[in-house]
């Protein structure tokens, strides 16, 4: 584990994640740590290679963030990356110096592939810069290896003493051989192993969690979502019958959703209790028009419902909680134990009996969970699930939620997905559902005159969710799926596609 571990310090940057996320994809283990732990953590965990990310600063700010000199004294190989590699000249004795002109997008580069970061790289190659300031000068010591139209240094080093800095972003997918500059920095530089990977992650995970949890009791809130799905079942496996996971059912989940999630875990090891909610939640926001009331009073009212199970169990050692990696790093590394609440609202159930919370995903990014839920053998409509938001399709349908539009909304939903699905396009299309948009029109069916709703169809690609295209699905389908909707489903006599990017909408409706 010694010789594994890569400790990547955020000076802030936008890809802080996306470095932490190539290094584990190439098979080594990293964690992401704000700059001003670095010596702590360095003394602790022994890191075999260091990262510094970029960051918005420029070196010469007031208060810009520097790390402790004793970084460099520490023997150990580092790869800054762009305001990293300033940082790194600037407090070696080299010379940053801001420039008139931003240098930003992809760039031809030339590189010296005499450098150990370049191995099997062409000497030319596109990389994706994003600065302003730029290194004029080099610290005594290294030697230029790469350069661009707008970086004379677009990379130096030292390799006696294992230093390498590049000013453009190797984690990003337009920088062409970025994957493998990384590679060369952690094999070449560090002498990783990159034999890290889900299988042996998750028995040590195991292992930790029947230590930690010895004869205890563990309780779980179960929304079917991936993260707490996967949780649940790396507690089963760890834990079997000490593990009981309230499933609450608010009655806004898809079609058949809860059903599927019920079966999913009837053969895992653990005490299951489903709780149907539909008609308490319903009535508790019937009269709520506002998105961010009908989402609070969801979260909270999902709070007391699992409050109230949770009394029947009586006291509890352990309340599990779905933590994931990113919401660490993006807490600063939980100086404060970070804990997400149900729906992102609502908070701890209060009223619950527990000694300890344990979060055993805290260390995984989104991909990583699922790829562990693969491992673990979970079920393929757990584990695939596309994103869904905690309060369900009560946030799309717009306004007012009735039961008439619940069951409108879920077979529409139905219908485009089933469509999306079997025109083989679910793995391309981020995520796509349909909305009530609580609109109703004037059409014609048969002889007859109807007075609808409108149904809305939402389809996006992205890769992060931050940002979002509308997916452009091909008509022939929108048509089918349009009909299908108007012809089955009772109620509805249009159908409108949504092309709107995000920003300046956003995903969902509500
Ligand atoms: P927006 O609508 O903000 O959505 O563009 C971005 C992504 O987040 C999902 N989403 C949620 N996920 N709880 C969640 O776990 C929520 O309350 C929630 N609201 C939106 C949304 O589906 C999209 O993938």
């Amino acid at each position: 584990m010694k010789n594994r571990f890569v400790l990547i310090l955020d000076f802030g940057g936008q890809y802080n994640q996306v470095i932490a996320r190539r290094v584990r994809e190439l098979g080594v283990y990293c964690e992401v740590y704000p700059y001003g732990r670095a010596l702590e953590v360095i003394n602790e965990k022994k890191p075999a290679g260091i990262i510094f990310t970029g960051g918005p600063n420029s070196v010469y700010d007031e208060g810009a963030p520097r790390v402790d000199a004793g970084v460099f004294d520490a023997n150990i190989p580092i790869l800054g990356i762009c305001y990293g590699a300033q940082v790194m000249a600037h407090m070696l004795g080299g010379k940053v110096e801001a420039s008139d002109v931003r240098e930003y997008g992809k760039t031809e580069t030339e590189f010296d592939s005499k450098s150990p970061l370049f191995l099997d790289l062409p000497s030319r190659s596109s990389t994706w810069m994003s600065h302003t300031d730029r290194i004029v000068d080099v610290p005594s010591g290294f030697r230029i290896t790469a350069s661009s139209p707008g970086a004379p240094v677009a990379a130096m080093e030292d390799r006696k003493k294992r230093f390498f800095a590049v000013q453009f972003h190797p984690e990003v997918s337009h920088t062409i051989c970025g994957q493998q500059i990384i590679k060369n920095f952690l094999v070449g530089a560090c002498k990783c192993r990159c034999d890290w990977n889900m299988e042996s992650y998750m028995d040590r995970a195991i292992g930790e969690i029947k230590s930690r949890v010895g004869d205890g009791k563990v309780l779980l809130a179960l929304s079917g979502g991936v993260d707490s799905s996967v949780l649940a079942a790396l507690l089963s496996r760890s834990i079997g019958k000490q593990l009981t996971a309230v499933f609450v059912d608010h009655g806004f989940m898809r079609k058949n959703e809860g059903d599927e999630i019920e079966s999913a875990f009837s053969e895992w090891d653990m005490n299951f209790i489903r709780v149907d909610a539909g008609k308490r939640f319903l009535s508790k926001i019937s009269k709520i028009t506002d998105p961010e009331q009908k989402r609070k009073a969801i979260g909270e009212e999902f709070i007391r419902v699992f409050e109230q199970e949770a009394k029947k169990i009586g006291k509890v050692d352990f309340l599990a909680q779905g933590t994931i990696y990113p919401d660490i790093i993006e807490s600063g590394l939980g100086d404060a134990a970070t804990i997400k609440s149900h729906h992102n609202v609502g908070g701890l159930p209060d009223c619950v009996d527990f000694k300890e919370i344990i979060e055993p995903l805290r260390m995984l990014f989104k991909d990583e969970v699922r790829k562990l839920g693969r491992s673990l053998g979970l079920a393929d409509v757990l584990v695939n699930r596309q994103p869904f938001p905690g309060p369900g399709l009560a946030i799309r349908i717009v306004g007012e939620v009735t039961r008439e539009k619940l069951d409108i909304l879920k077979d529409a939903d139905y219908i485009f997905r089933e469509e999306i699905n079997r025109a083989g396009l679910g793995g391309e299309i981020g995520q796509y559902f349909a909305v009530l948009t609580s609109i109703r029109s004037v059409g014609v069916m048969g002889d007859f005159r109807t007075y609808d709703y409108t149904i809305a169809l939402r389809a996006v690609t992205t890769s992060d969710f931050m940002t979002a295209d509308f997916a452009k699905i091909p008509y022939p389908l929108l048509e089918r799926v349009s009909s299908r909707i108007v012809g089955e489903v009772e109620h509805v006599n249009r159908v409108v596609y949504d092309i709107t990017t995000k920003p300046p909408a956003t995903i969902e409706w509500e």
